[in-house]
């Protein structure tokens, strides 16, 4: 199932990668697609900022990817048995990647184990090693122009977690 919405500011991509970064677990892998520009590192940003991510997250583009320590709360029956779980937040950038192999030769797969979120941002070149339960996000647009997010849902845990999805009162497109 795909969840489509709007997004007209950088700041409004920024926040709808708060609203997956609320959702997110540990093991969870996210691959970004859209165009140069697109805001594929904006949303990675805004996931950032709701994990806790400390100081300002950059473009990986030459180091391929970076890691920053945040957290993810554990919801409990109320909110004083809410606990916070230490979380590796793996941001991958491939675009210069040219041929599959590199992407195995620099540990690609590394980044999916249990206490880590991996989020990739120009994932076509590493497909065939993409878990499948990953979460497939598509921004369409760039420049000045507004966009269009796709969350795609490949798994019903997915459909699960993003159903409710919503900023500033926006109402979702399902598809
Ligand atoms: N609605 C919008 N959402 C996201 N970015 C926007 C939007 N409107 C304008 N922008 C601008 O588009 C640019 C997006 O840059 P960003 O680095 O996030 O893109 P990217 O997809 O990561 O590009 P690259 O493929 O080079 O990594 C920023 O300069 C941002 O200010
Ligand atoms: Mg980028």
């Amino acid at each position: 199932m795909d969840y489509r919405v709007k997004s007209a500011t950088v700041e409004q991509t920024r926040e709808w990668g708060k609203q997956l970064g609320a959702r997110l677990r540990g093991g969870d892998v996210v691959a970004l697609s859209g165009d140069l520009g697109a805001g594929k590192t904006a949303f990675a940003q805004g996931v950032g900022e709701s994990l806790g991510v400390k100081g300002s997250m950059t473009s990986p583009t030459f180091t391929f990817q970076q890691e920053y320590i945040g957290r993810i709360l554990n919801s409990g029956m109320g909110i004083e048995t809410q606990t916070e779980t230490e979380i590796r937040l793996i941001h991958m950038d491939l675009y210069r990647l040219q041929r599959p192999e590199e992407v195995e030769v620099i540990g690609v797969e590394d980044a999916f184990v249990e206490d880590a979120v991996c989020l990739i941002e120009w994932p076509e070149i590493a497909e065939d090693l993409l878990p499948e339960s990953r979460l497939d996000i598509q921004i369409i647009g760039s420049g000045e122009a507004p966009r269009e997010i796709i969350f795609r849902a490949r798994e019903h845990d997915w459909e699960l977690r993003l159903k409710d999805l919503n900023i500033l009162g926006e109402v979702r497109r399902i598809q």
